[in-house]
């Protein structure tokens, strides 16, 4: 029997939206951390185990310092007023991603956030902060690399269990499921590696419309 446990979700269009309505970027970012915070209670009250949400990539520190700032207070702001929210509804909060990037203030409130909801035993849901695939995969080359080179692995012990383990999702079974907004068909370097077997929804509506009536039945949707 097929099970829904873990969906992946690359929330898109942010820009689009608000440039449609001829607001600046950021408004979308604004109305977008809003939708995320509704799919995630709604994941929870579904009983979904898993949910890990493209926050920030890799890529996206390129984009004009104005706006990666903007995205920094958004997020610092999301974790300040929703870390006990998500403690009372039982959500344990992860990260993936190189964290160790971000403003010294939001790896503060991330690990609060972390370390206060560490035995909520309901949904996780896992942000993908400056996260990107390929750099994950070569942090994960390097650790087995330096294993071999100091004896600690056989080369002949290299397989895909032991690949996954070097992976910074490490303990969590991959996506069943990835869903992306706005329109594009493609993984922008998102968990590479855990997708190999996931199933992908692609949709054209931007992630600042989305509801949780559309997630719910996509989700469904899963099963057909
Ligand atoms: C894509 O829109 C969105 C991102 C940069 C990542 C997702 C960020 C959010 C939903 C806001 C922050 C969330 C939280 C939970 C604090 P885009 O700017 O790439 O849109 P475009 O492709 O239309 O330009």
């Amino acid at each position: 029997m097929k099970s829904l446990d873990h969906v992946a979700i690359i929330m898109d269009g942010n820009g689009r939206w608000a440039q449609m309505r001829s607001r600046p970027r950021t408004y979308g970012h604004i109305k977008g951390a809003r939708v995320a915070k509704k799919i995630i209670t709604c994941a929870a009250d579904m009983g979904l185990k898993h949910l890990t949400l493209y926050t920030f990539s890799s890529d996206n520190w390129l984009r004009p310092k104005d706006e990666v700032n903007f995205l920094m207070t958004l997020l610092e702001r999301y974790l300040k007023k929703e870390s006990h929210n998500l403690y009372k509804k039982n959500i344990r909060f992860t990260t993936i991603g190189q964290t160790e990037k971000l403003p010294n203030s939001i790896q503060r409130s991330i690990a609060y956030t972390k370390n206060l909801t560490s035995g909520c035993t309901g949904l996780e849901v896992c942000f993908a902060i400056s996260y990107g695939s390929k750099q994950e995969i070569i942090s994960a080359v390097k650790k087995i690399a330096s294993a071999v080179k100091d004896n600690q692995l056989d080369l002949a012990d290299i397989d895909e269990d032991q690949f996954s383990q070097s992976l910074m999702t490490t303990g969590r079974p991959d996506p069943d499921f990835v869903i992306r907004t706005s329109g594009e068909y493609r993984l922008s370097n998102f968990l590479m590696w855990q997708c190999a077997y996931s199933e992908l929804f692609f949709t054209d509506i931007l992630w600042p419309d989305f509801t949780e009536n559309q997630f719910t039945s996509i989700c469904k949707s899963y099963f057909s």
